[in-house]
């Protein structure tokens, strides 16, 4: 697996001294300039940890065979057999091996706080939603999309304090946000049905938007957006669905999504002063790996779980596990393999077609 762990920091310690650099000599060297760290928020499709920090939090990974494919075996909290879409896109985009650290872990072992944070952070909490509100009643407490943003408002101000508000600024313009959220809000609005479906579209963007702004209102300028996957084609969904289809109402809600997404998008990139933005299509990159399933041998079942009643078990020791992880589109009910984040970052990161990627790849975004 990749270069191991510790060629992590070198790396990055020399992207963070360039851009430091680049800003203190006066011009020129805009392409090393305009690479700054990446701050993750989002849900279990990014969280590299969080979750673990939390006591009260029962949506959680840090038990086999979650991790059976990271080095060591360990299991991290990402919801992976391996690395997570969080690890994948950031390596592809250069200066990293994995994500960057969880903020909570950061936190609770304050001794590489403050270098780290340079580095970027990691605000991912598996249940998370945009509302409030999403995932507490499933998994107890979980960090909300509010809560990550204040996180990162606190890192802002500990970046600032650290290189000073001209250069703190300026690394932040320059740094790229990635946001993965929405599933846990449409399989809520699913199960409890509060509104009409376009209604809860027009909710969920107003929510999106808040933070965004929120954000941009911090200084944030890059904006990394992966909307909402097709989940009535995960396993847990085909598991309670006649026949094992997928469950069409909750992919069109997710399309819907998208498209709603995409229009405030533009909206914001043409009334905000600097704002640029790439959206990441991954209901068309989930559906035409559905579709064709070319380099995938099962794109239909979770390779750790057990059927029961009750649908989907989790996946823990003892349960079904598939013999070639990379044979399949999905891990766990919910979540996708490491194979399938690879890529899927790939796409995002690299792709040059619309119905992947719009209006520009995240590998162009970041250096923009
Ligand atoms: C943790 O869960 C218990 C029992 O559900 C609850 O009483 C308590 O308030 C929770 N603590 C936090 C910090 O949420
Ligand atoms: C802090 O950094 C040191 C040196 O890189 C490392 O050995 C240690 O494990 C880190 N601590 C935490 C809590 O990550
Ligand atoms: C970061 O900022 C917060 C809020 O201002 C502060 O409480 C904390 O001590 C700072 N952390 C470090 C390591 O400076
Ligand atoms: C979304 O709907 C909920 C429930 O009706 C409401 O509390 C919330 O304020 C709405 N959010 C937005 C941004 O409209
Ligand atoms: C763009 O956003 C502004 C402010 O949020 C809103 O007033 C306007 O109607 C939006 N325009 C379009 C075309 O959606
Ligand atoms: C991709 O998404 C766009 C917009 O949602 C849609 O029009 C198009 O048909 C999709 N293409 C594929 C291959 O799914
Ligand atoms: C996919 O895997 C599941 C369980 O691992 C198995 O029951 C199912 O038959 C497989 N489907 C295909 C098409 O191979
Ligand atoms: C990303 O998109 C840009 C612009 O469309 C394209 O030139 C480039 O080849 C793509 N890939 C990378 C790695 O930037």
């Amino acid at each position: 697996m990749t270069m191991g762990l510790i060629a992590q920091k070198p790396v990055l310690l020399v992207i963070y001294l360039a851009v430091v650099g680049a800003l203190t000599t006066s011009a020129k060297q805009a392409e090393v300039q305009t690479i700054g760290p990446i701050f993750i928020f989002g849900d279990s499709t990014m969280d590299v940890g969080t979750n673990n920090h939390i006591k009260n939090c029962t949506a959680r990974a840090d038990h086999p065979y979650y991790g059976i494919d990271y080095l060591g075996s360990q299991a991290t909290g990402r919801f992976s057999n391996g690395l997570n879409t969080a690890d994948t896109i950031v390596q592809l985009l250069g200066g990293y091996d994995t994500s960057p650290q969880p903020y909570l872990a950061l936190v609770e072992d304050g001794s590489n706080f403050t270098r780290e944070i340079l580095n970027g952070v990691n605000f991912a909490s598996g249940g998370a939603g945009l509302a409030r509100s999403i995932g507490q009643s499933f998994y107890g407490q979980v960090v909300s999309m509010e809560e990550q943003v204040q996180q990162f408002e606190t890192v802002r101000g500990n970046i600032t304090a650290l290189l000073g508000e001209s250069k703190g600024s300026g690394l932040l313009q320059n740094s790229m946000y990635i946001f993965s959220i929405g599933s846990n809000d449409l399989m809520t609005y699913i199960f409890t049905r509060p509104m009409t479906p376009e209604q809860f579209v027009v909710n969920l963007t107003d929510t999106y938007a808040f933070h965004l702004k929120n954000l941009y209102g911090m200084g944030a300028r890059k904006f990394g957006i992966i909307s909402i996957p097709p989940i009535g084609c995960c396993p847990i969904a085909r598991s309670l669905s006649p026949g094992g289809a997928c469950t069409d109402e909750t992919n069109n809600l997710a399309r819907a999504c998208h498209d709603s997404f995409e229009s405030l998008l533009k909206n914001m990139s043409s009334t905000l002063e600097g704002f640029k933005y790439s959206l990441a299509n991954t209901y068309n990159m989930t559906m035409n790996i559905i579709t064709k399933p070319v380099g995938f041998k099962n794109v239909t079942s979770a390779c750790c779980a057990d059927m029961t009643p009750q649908g989907l078990s989790e996946c823990k020791k003892g349960v079904h596990l598939c013999n070639n992880r990379d044979d399949y589109l999905f891990w766990d009910a919910f979540h996708p393999t490491q194979k399938a984040s690879k890529l899927a970052a790939t796409a995002l990161a690299f792709s040059q077609d619309p119905d992947f990627i719009s209006p520009i790849n995240f590998s162009s975004l970041r250096k923009a």
